[in-house]
């Protein structure tokens, strides 16, 4: 048994990053509902200081759905053509407020930080995680502009480009996933390790797969693949199993690639998540079954299976 040993953090500094863990979490849920209500593409500058301010009388609000209109132009014809401005109000809302808390998350990152540091309270070793936390914070923001500027003044795309949904969808998973095992690493200084490396590796493997899935799903959900195939567990009504490949109805694979390409890669990408799903499904039994048969603490196992829920 060997005990790891971290230098002992300042309530202050864990309860901080505790709170930024809430925040990325807020901002990961905002940004699903951004997607799933099509506020993506409302806001069509990315101006960090001067957009801090929404519009705040009508005529800055008709300025901005007119640049919607233009900027977003096959957006606003294809889903919202006869969308009123208290409508767009609500789509602008949500990305609004994505951005607004981007702002934020800076902001009560920043300050402590500055505090903290002049105070001294933040070992080398949690400096170091901090930088690589703002990295990953900078990159995920930055990305969601590319993202967004993917999606404007391309009268070929109804939405932002599925590719770039998933770089800002994994940015901002790692982030909440490297904060959360930061803030363990302070709140828990001293560390007992069970030796349990064969379950540790596995368990980082469940992860791994884990975030594959995740961006899987964000492809799914980037490039609206669920619609191609509505149906489960088979892939074609009242067809077998795995209908995608041979099927009467002519959705197979094969016949979607000659259909239209991009059908092709929905198809691909909805028999890549539904099959990583299944893996997901066998992995965590196993590993669950794992730690039961070793005896790791109830916590572990709580742990390990909300993890896999
Ligand atoms: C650290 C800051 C940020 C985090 C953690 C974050 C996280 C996320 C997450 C998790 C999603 C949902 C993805 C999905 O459902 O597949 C999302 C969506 C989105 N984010 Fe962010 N975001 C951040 C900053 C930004 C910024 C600064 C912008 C714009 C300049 C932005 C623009 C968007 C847009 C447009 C969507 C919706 C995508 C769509 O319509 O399909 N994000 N964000």
């Amino acid at each position: 048994m060997s005990y790891q040993i971290h230098h002992s953090v300042p309530k202050a500094v864990t309860t901080w990053l505790s709170i930024g863990i809430v925040m990325v979490f807020v901002q990961v849920v905002v940004g699903g509902i951004t997607r799933l209500t099509d506020s993506g593409l409302s806001i069509t500058e990315w101006e960090i200081i001067q957009g801090t301010l929404p519009p705040l009388n009508l005529a800055d609000w008709e300025d901005a759905f007119d640049a919607y209109k233009v900027n977003a132009k096959k957006q606003y014809e294809s889903l919202h053509a006869d969308m009123t401005l208290s409508e767009f109000k609500v789509i602008f809302f949500w990305e609004y407020i994505h951005r607004f808390w981007a702002r934020m998350m800076g902001l009560v990152f920043i300050v402590p930080f500055v505090w903290f540091l002049w105070k001294k309270w933040i070992p080398r070793w949690l400096i170091l995680r901090l930088g690589v936390v703002i990295a990953l914070a900078t990159a995920a923001a930055t990305f969601g502009w590319i993202m967004v500027a993917s999606g404007l003044n391309d009268d070929s795309r109804t939405w932002v480009s599925a590719y770039k949904l998933i770089i800002h969808l994994s940015l901002a998973t790692t982030l909440l996933g490297y904060l959360f095992w930061t803030y363990l690493l302070a709140a828990q200084p001293q560390r007992v390790d069970y030796h349990f490396a064969a379950q540790k590796r596995f368990g980082v493997w469940v992860t791994g797969v884990l975030l594959v899935q995740i961006l899987f799903g964000g492809l799914m959900a980037g490039m609206r693949a669920g619609l191609i195939h509505p149906h489960f567990p088979v892939f074609v009504q009242g067809a077998g199993f795995w209908s995608i490949f041979a099927s009467s109805d002519g959705l197979t694979l094969a016949a979607l690639n000659d259909y239209e390409p991009s059908l092709y890669v929905k198809g691909i990408v909805q028999l890549l998540h539904r099959s990583t799903a299944y893996l997901l499904v066998v992995l965590l039994l196993v590993f669950v079954v794992q730690l039961l048969r070793r005896q790791v603490s109830k916590n572990c196992i709580m742990v390990a299976s909300l993890w896999g829920g």
